[in-house]
Parts: structure tokens; sequence; C-alpha cells
């Protein structure tokens, strides 16, 4: 089974998609194959006019259609979830996410958005047919630094919940028997590959 990271920020240096990538670098370490895309693999004509048709809007459905479980990351913006990340959603179908496991992971500059993921985010998940979100991490800037040469310095508390929804994701995706040789080797092609967030 394969699993998606999707991150909404539009930010080249974005603390929401550092938190989505060591949840994808702790999953692969868990044995599990991660995609990666972003709100940037998208061209932004696509987005703004619906291209349902386009090559990446193809490509993104293809991704989601094959993830057993979905994680998005999104900045808060003016209280809810990123408008590019919307657009991204809008391009799914309509029952997308049925079945799949979702983790939601959100940052903001204030502790007062903390509720932007279950009023904003989470409906619109709903609406694409998923029925299995986990609770959503959310941490604020403070809590998730970026070093000048790309480090992230996440807070201990942050990383506790973060992990723990890592690892109720992974309990949830477990490899059936026959997938754990195809899966170790298409990690390696990934790691080898490098990804998008
Ligand atoms: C246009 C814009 C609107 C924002 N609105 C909010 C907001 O309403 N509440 C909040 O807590 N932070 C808000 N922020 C701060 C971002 O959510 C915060 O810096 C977040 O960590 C950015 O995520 P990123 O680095 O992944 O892009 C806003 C930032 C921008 C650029």
């Amino acid at each position: 089974m394969r699993l998606l990271a999707l991150a909404g920020s539009p930010s080249a240096r974005s603390r929401s998609s550092a938190l989505l990538r060591h949840a994808y670098e702790r999953l692969q370490t868990l044995g599990r194959v991660v995609d990666a895309m972003g709100l940037l693999d998208i061209p932004a004509q696509d987005l703004v006019q619906g291209h349902y048709a386009g090559e990446a809007a193809v490509a993104l459905r293809a991704r989601v259609s094959q993830a057993g479980a979905v994680l998005i990351s999104t900045p808060v913006y003016k209280a809810s979830f990123a408008g590019g990340l919307k657009a991204v959603l809008d391009l799914l179908d309509e029952k997308a996410l049925a079945g799949k496991v979702v983790l939601p992971i959100a940052t903001g500059g204030s502790p007062a958005h903390l509720l932007a993921l279950e009023y904003g985010l989470k409906p619109v998940l709903s609406a694409l047919g998923a029925r299995h979100i986990l609770a959503g991490v959310y941490a604020t800037d403070k809590q998730v630094r970026l070093g000048d040469g790309g480090e992230v310095f996440i807070d201990a508390d942050v990383r506790a919940r973060l992990d723990e929804s890592i690892e109720r994701v992974a309990e949830l995706t477990e490899p059936q028997p026959g997938q754990i040789a195809a899966a170790f080797n298409l990690g390696k092609l990934a790691l080898a590959g490098g990804f998008g967030i």
C-alpha cells in the first residue's frame, strides 16, 4: 500500500511542509512507500482555472487513488487552511478520499487558530469521502523553527504528537506479507529520486 504526502503551502521555506517531511521520512523508515506532491507541482493556471483534465491534475488523482493514506499539510491563512490547497483538492474526484486514512497537519502564527483544521479542512475532507480522519497536528511558528541552512527544529511536544499520529498511520497501513519486499525496494528508489515537498 502506498501513502501520499501532500504539501499545501506555497512557500519554499515552509514550516507545515517541514512537519510533513518529518512524517514522510519517519514513515519511510517504518517501511512505508510514500509519494510526495506539493501545491507547487501543479501549474498555477491549472489551479486557478480548475483544469481537471490537465496533466498535473490527472497525476494528482492517480497518486491519491493509489494511496491508502494521505497526509495533508497546510499553513493557516485567514483563520482557515490555505486557498491554494483548496484549489488542489478541487481537482480531485468527488469521493477521492473514501476508504483512506487521512492525517491533517497545519502550522499557524497563533495558537488561536488551532481549530482551523476542525472547522476549515475537515469538512472538506469529509465531503471528499474521508471517514477515517486522524486527529490533526497543529503547531505554531514558535514551535517549528527553520534554520538558515534548511535545518528544522520541532518542539518536543509537537514532535511527540506528530510521531504518535505517524505511528497510527503506520499501524493502519501495515503492509500485507507479500508486499514487504516490494515496498522496501520502492522506498529505496524514492529516497534515491528525492522528492518535492
Ligand atoms: C496570507 C497569510 C495569512 C495568515 N493568516 C494567519 C491566520 O489567520 N492565523 C494564523 O495563526 N496564522 C496566519 N498566518 C501565519 C501562517 O499560518 C504561519 O506563518 C504558517 O506557519 C505558515 O506556514 P508555511 O511556512 O508552511 O507556509 C498567515 C500567513 C500569511 C502569509
